[in-house]
């Protein structure tokens, strides 16, 4: 029987649907151009494909073995995505018709329209179909069970495929889609929470990406079974799929984000550390922690309340005894400088003397199963209905009940937790749910995946409407693709151990390539208590995680940055006003993700991808252009050998200098620092530490420069941090154009945007000069300044918010030795 197993194990799966026949199209009767980049090819066995050329570098697959394609409708694609079809041209040959644009061509064959895509450029064949696209009848649900095979070279690795705990290198793995909720996962707990069906291939230096648009339950073998096959297939649906060009990954990946969504600028204070906890409660115990921050000076922009500040875990109440007077918390805690943060649940409890239920229930926007009855399922408040948010009315309600949370009381994030959706005992919705999927109804087979990410969008809209004109902010634990312009997403219940700390590297630097780029992991672990090591090496990776949030279950030990010991707290408090410092470098991240969709965490296979050493490397990453982090996942670790890439780097904190680019370099990692090392010739700007963000009105920007033999360019971005005034020119992004030999730098830079911000004056800090009582010389714009050196041997000068060029000049008094970064093998 061809019938569906959704116990997730996917050899039963593969044995149950065993001698069912596969079909494959025929041979090619008939080819046309529909116009605009389109083509259709038919066969005479009923099969259709429509090749879109649908952008530069993205080409649209989409195949029917009826002869005829039902409505086309995406929640993965951005309705603002503007693409424009590429010039390109069509050779017709014996064997089939060649589709050909300035740097691709798509090949279709005659027999069974198998396809090849090559660089024009470099003659390289991108992707080829080995069986390519077949199918099986569902005799159970109706349609197909549609698949693709394609060759899986040698020397082809694969990354991507959204928040997977494994390593970031899937090559001779298989994976699946479909949300779940996942307590305690493993690196072999497959699915997770989130559904991205987009996988990255790079081969000996050329990358490709393949998008499978598709939302049922869906699989992705990558060299698994067969080590020459690379095959994605799906439960039901269309065989609909996007080949998406490189030839860099990273454009892959910018590619793929401008498809599927570029997100908004965040409110500035959402990159500040957020506290959290299951739960904080009552209203005294939020206040304390509040004081605990401000006491002892660590900083701070964010408190969560989760489900227990609702009455009877009903969403859009307040539990009157805990929290007698929100909206006087809320300012409060606003006056000292906290945003609050609360979590809203999909599940509504069902009880007619709760008003939210009984509206949802007059007006019909609960899902129901098959035959008509109401789906009931068990979650924290008890029996509930579940909202269907794939209906486009009950999205616009949902929106509109948020007024009081956000407009009356001030609550400045909502957090939308259990939405893959979740429920006690059956995991999820039995399959026969109905959605209306905006006007394509069907069962939740086809709308699992992409029931949060409904959700999300709709808590999103209800920010927007009600936040008047400020920037929203919601987090997501369930995704599909696209979901970047909803919502930020954490990576779900994660656990206290060396290696949940490891999977929060990987899940995070993986969702970022997987368009997800504002995101984080719960610091230090939900599950059980952290030793303080590991809570202390969390902190410091996730300073360079976007997204930066310590949550625990609470049923532990506590967990705030003061709960270890003294030391322990003091290392905390550096790492996060290192956060602090570096917020104008993680906001200026933010922009290039936002501007052209470049994630904000960059594996290294991505930047490195001519070295296949680096291919298999999943702890060392960059965090935007310039900064390279390499964690500490072990305890007791005192040094590690790390992989330096091609460049020249100088270690962030101390300005030593490894000469050697190399593979395995030894470095110590003292407790009170995460190794980070900075390229030569970069700008880094930093803020002075403020306990939040707006704490000083106008901070004055320090921007650190270190030298270069060469060229590099940085950028830096400045807007108002909130409000919606970048959106139309409200900004200063600053190109700064570094050059330098020895002894000498000068810096040009030049802005677009109107922007003017409101300090004076700018710090300069030039690092990595190789000489003790240096003889400098600094011309900013043309007057002569002076600079002094530190005791860390930086030298320092300052000038106005508007310089433009800076002259640099030094003689070395005496030639000091490179300083050496460790000694291999200590
Ligand atoms: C599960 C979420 O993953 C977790 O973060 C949250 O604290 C609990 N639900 C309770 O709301």
């Amino acid at each position: 029987m061809a019938s569906e197993d959704f116990s997730g194990n996917y050899m039963e799966k593969a044995r149950t649907t065993k001698g069912v026949a596969d079909f494959s199209p025929g041979s090619m009767t008939e080819f046309r151009q529909l116009g605009n980049g389109v083509f259709e090819f038919l066969t005479d066995n009923g099969v259709l494909l429509r090749v879109s050329l649908v952008d530069d570098g993205v080409v649209r697959f989409r195949f029917t073995p009826e002869g005829r394609f039902e409505r086309d409708f995406s929640y993965a694609l951005d309705p603002d995505f503007q693409p424009e079809v590429p010039v390109h041209e069509v050779v017709e040959f014996g064997d089939g018709v060649a589709i050909k644009t300035g740097n691709l061509s798509i090949r279709i064959n005659r027999g069974g329209l198998k396809t090849t895509v090559t660089d024009t450029n470099s003659g390289v064949i991108l992707s080829q179909d080995e069986k390519g696209y077949h199918w099986q009848e569902n005799k159970q649900y109706g349609g197909e069970i549609v698949k693709m095979s394609k060759v899986c070279q040698n020397g082809e690795y694969f990354y991507g495929l959204g928040d997977k705990s494994c390593d970031l290198n899937l090559r001779g793995r298989r994976f699946q889609m479909w949300g779940s909720d996942t307590y305690a996962y493993t690196s072999d707990t497959d699915p997770l929470y989130k559904n991205i069906p987009f996988y990255i291939s790079l081969c000996k230096g050329s990358a490709h990406g393949i998008f499978f648009d598709n939302t049922f339950r869906t699989s992705f073998d990558l060299g698994a079974e067969r080590p020459e096959v690379t095959s994605f297939f799906s439960q039901g649906g269309e065989m609909n799929y996007y080949f998406i060009n490189g030839p860099e990954p990273l454009d892959v990946i910018r590619r793929y984000t401008r498809l599927t969504g570029l997100v908004n600028m965040p409110p500035l204070w959402t990159l500040g550390y957020h506290q959290c906890k299951w739960s904080y409660y009552p209203e005294a115990v939020v206040r304390n922690i509040a004081d605990g921050f401000r006491s002892r000076r660590i900083p701070c922009d964010a408190l969560y309340l989760d489900i227990d500040y609702m009455d009877g875990y009903r969403c859009f109440t307040w539990d009157a005894e805990r929290f007698p007077d929100p909206k006087k918390m809320v300012a409060d805690l606003e006056k000292d400088g906290f945003k609050t943060v609360a979590i809203i649940d999909p599940g509504l409890k069902i009880d007619p003397n709760y008003p939210v239920w009984q509206e949802a229930y007059d007006k019909n926007y609960f899902c129901r199963r098959q035959d008509g009855a109401l789906f009931k399922g068990s979650v924290w408040p008890g029996l509930c209905h579940f909202p269907d948010f794939t209906n486009p009315k009950v999205r616009d309600w949902w929106a509109g009940l948020f007024h009081d949370l956000i407009a009356e009381t001030g609550i400045r994030g909502i957090w939308n937790d259990m939405n893959e959706p979740a429920v006690f005992e059956e995991g999820t919705f039995p399959r026969d749910v109905r959605h209306d999927y905006d006007g394509n109804p069907c069962s939740h087979r086809k709308a699992h995946n992409i029931y949060g990410m409904q959700m999300v969008r709709a808590t999103q809209e209800g920010l927007r409407r009600h936040s008047n004109g400020r920037r929203t902010f919601s987090i997501t634990r369930s995704a599909y693709a696209g979901t970047q312009r909803f919502a930020c997403a954490w990576t779900g219940d994660n656990v206290a151990s060396w290696e949940h700390l490891n999977m929060a590297n990987l899940q995070c630097q993986r969702l970022a390539s997987s368009g997800i780029s504002f995101v984080g992991s719960d610091v230090g672990g939900f599950i059980e208590t952290p030793t303080a090591e590991l809570y202390l090496r969390w902190v410091q990776l996730a300073v360079f995680h976007p997204f930066f949030r310590t949550h625990s279950s609470g049923d532990h030990g506590d967990q705030e940055p003061w709960s270890f010991d003294r030391k322990t707290t003091e290392l905390v408090r550096d790492a996060i006003e290192l956060r602090y410092q570096l917020l104008p470098t993680v906001y200026t991240t933010f922009r290039q993700y936002v501007r052209d969709g470049t994630p904000m965490l960059r594996s290294l296979p991505f930047v490195d991808f001519n070295n296949p050493d680096a291919y298999w490397r999943s702890a060392e990453f960059f965090f935007g252009d310039h900064l390279y982090v390499v964690p500490i996942m072990a305890e007791g670790e005192e040094g590690r050998f790390l992989y330096l890439p091609k460049g020249d780097w100088f270690a962030y904190h101390d300005d030593s200098h490894p000469k050697a680019v190399a593979k395995d370099i030894w470095i110590e990692c003292p407790l009170d620092r995460i190794p980070v090392f900075v390229r030569s010739g970069a700008v880094i700007p930093h803020w002075p530490v403020q306990q939040y963000v707006g704490e000083v009105e106008h901070p004055e920007p320090e921007l650190r420069i270190w030298t270069k033999n060469g060229k590099e360019v940085s950028e830096w971005y400045e807007d108002e941090g909130d409000g919606q005034a970048w959106k139309d020119g409200g900004f200063r992004e600053s190109k700064i154009r570094l050059e330098g030999g020895p002894g000498n730098l000068s810096l040009h830079r030049e802005w677009q945007g109107r922007y003017e911000p409101g300090y004076e004056t700018i710090h300069l800090t030039f690092c990595g000069i190789d000489s003790e009582e240096a003889d400098i010389r600094v011309v900013i714009d043309e007057h002569e300044q002076r600079a002094v050196r530190g005791d860390d041997g930086r030298y320092r000068v300052n000038t106005h918010r508007n310089f433009f060029s800076v002259k640099l000049e030094w003689k070395p008094a005496k030639k000091a030795s490179p300083k050496s970064i460790g000694t291999p093998g200590k």
